[in-house]
């Protein structure tokens, strides 16, 4: 029996990778604008980094990781997000130390343990950013714009972005102990998940699916009337930022995220075209993290965007692969070998060429010449090679110029 990928992970083909590099290239178009520089840490870290900041509690660290221990015994994690890795990166090169604020992005593969479906799958990819060094909520709308920029230069649709405030450590377990007290009333009623972690992590009840929950956290007290002055006045400024960037926005006072290393402003990017699986990115605020692992009280803020979920919504193959140049169509031997050459000199150039290796009649290759949709073809032949002279077909004119092969280059260059 042939070997399978493993289930969850999948093959990004040739005709569809063109979309993958399309999206890529601009989000480093758009996150260069403001000031982002690209950082790229290993996929595999220690363990303990994952446990300590996403949290142990977490359906990630709980259920989700890819763990193993190497032949040293060290338990090691496939990264199943990216921005602990970065953070860990960033206190080891004290990253601070040359500049007060870091703005950085990444993209790459990140591993979850979880049950595939549409737009969830075991190995992902995420672009994400980060900004250190900054507690103003002029970088937290700074980043939501930079979220809508990317979005809108990819010509994303229908998608929508729901902010909250989680708080903070001082406001933080007030709320929690009202949500807990909500919800041991209501026990009965919640799925055997939710009646085991909600006292462990009572705020992911809000985000459970079963009906069951949802009905008995129709009126569960709200984060928003729980925050401090000093995160009520942030969330604040966060939103009046937004409104005067005309970043359109809806409150989600419902929204918790599934990592615990949040505080303050959290954020999604939704869309009802995937399913369940909405959110196509997803981010927030993370003052206490770089110091809990060790490094300086530097406050931080990012998102990670799903790639696969992008381009599950931008339709895969949707941009079109680039389409060679000019397809040399060769008659026997001495044609062939020459046109060789030259298609061989023209990439060197810089020109797309293209040409038949296969030892195909010229019909079939003007066939494939179709097919590839070059935007030239040239025949050369006996009387080519003799004479110097050619005819190129301009593809999409469907006319023929007359061209002389030592000026091809010069042509094509000039008409490309
Ligand atoms: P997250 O919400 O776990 O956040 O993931 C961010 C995005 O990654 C999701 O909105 C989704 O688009 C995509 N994603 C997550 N899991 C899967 C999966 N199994 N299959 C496909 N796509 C998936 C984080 O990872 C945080 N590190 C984001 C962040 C950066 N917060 C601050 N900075």
């Amino acid at each position: 029996m042939s070997i399978t990928a493993i289930k969850g992970m999948n093959d990004i083909l040739p005709s569809n990778v063109e979309t993958w590099q399309f999206l890529e290239q601009k989000a480093r178009e758009v996150f260069g604008t403001y000031g982002f520089s690209e950082i790229r840490t290993p996929v595999v870290e220690k363990t303990e980094l994952f446990c300590r900041s996403i949290g142990e509690t977490t359906d990630i660290v709980e259920k989700e990781m890819y763990t193993f221990d190497d032949k040293s015994d060290n338990s090691l994690t496939l990264r199943p997000e990216g921005t602990a890795p970065v953070m860990r990166s960033f206190i080891q090169n004290r990253l601070h130390t040359l500049d007060p604020v870091s703005k950085l992005y990444y993209m790459g593969p990140m591993f979850r343990y979880e049950r595939p479906q549409k737009g969830r799958y075991r190995q992902f990819h995420q672009i994400g950013a980060e900004v250190l060094g900054v507690e103003d909520p002029k970088i937290d709308a700074q980043v939501l714009s930079m979220l809508h920029h990317f979005s809108c230069a990819i010509g994303l649709e229908s998608v929508s972005l729901q902010i909250n405030s989680l708080g903070c450590p001082e406001c933080r377990p007030d709320y929690r102990k009202a949500l807990i007290a909500y919800l041991e009333a209501r026990l009965p009623s919640l799925c055997s998940e939710c009646q085991r972690r909600y006292t462990t992590n009572p705020l992911r009840v809000l985000d459970c699916k079963a009906s069951g929950c949802r009905e008995a956290t129709t009126d569960a007290p709200s984060v928003l009337d729980h925050l401090c002055s000093g995160c009520n006045d942030h969330f604040g400024q966060v939103k009046a930022h937004l409104q005067a960037l005309a970043i359109p926005y809806a409150v989600n006072a419902r929204m918790v995220r599934g990592l615990d290393y949040y505080v303050r402003t959290t954020f999604e990017l939704v869309t009802d075209q995937l399913g369940s699986q909405n959110a196509v990115a997803a981010g927030g605020r993370y003052d206490g993290l770089v110091e809990s692992l060790g490094g300086p009280a530097i406050p931080g803020i990012g998102f990670a965007i799903g790639l696969e979920r992008l381009v599950l919504m931008k339709g895969e193959g949707q941009v079109q692969a680039a389409r060679p140049d000019l397809f040399l169509a060769a008659l026997g031997d001495e044609a062939t070998a020459q046109a060789f050459v030259l298609m061989s000199k023209l990439q060197r150039n810089g020109v797309k060429a293209e040409m038949d290796y296969l030892g195909k009649s010229l019909k079939a290759q003007m066939r494939r010449a179709n097919k590839l949709n070059a935007r030239f073809t040239l025949i050369l032949g006996e009387d080519e090679l003799r004479t110097g002279n050619a005819e190129l077909k301009d593809m999409d004119q469907s006319n023929q110029i007359p061209i002389s092969l030592d000026g091809l280059e010069q042509e094509l260059l000039s008409r490309l």
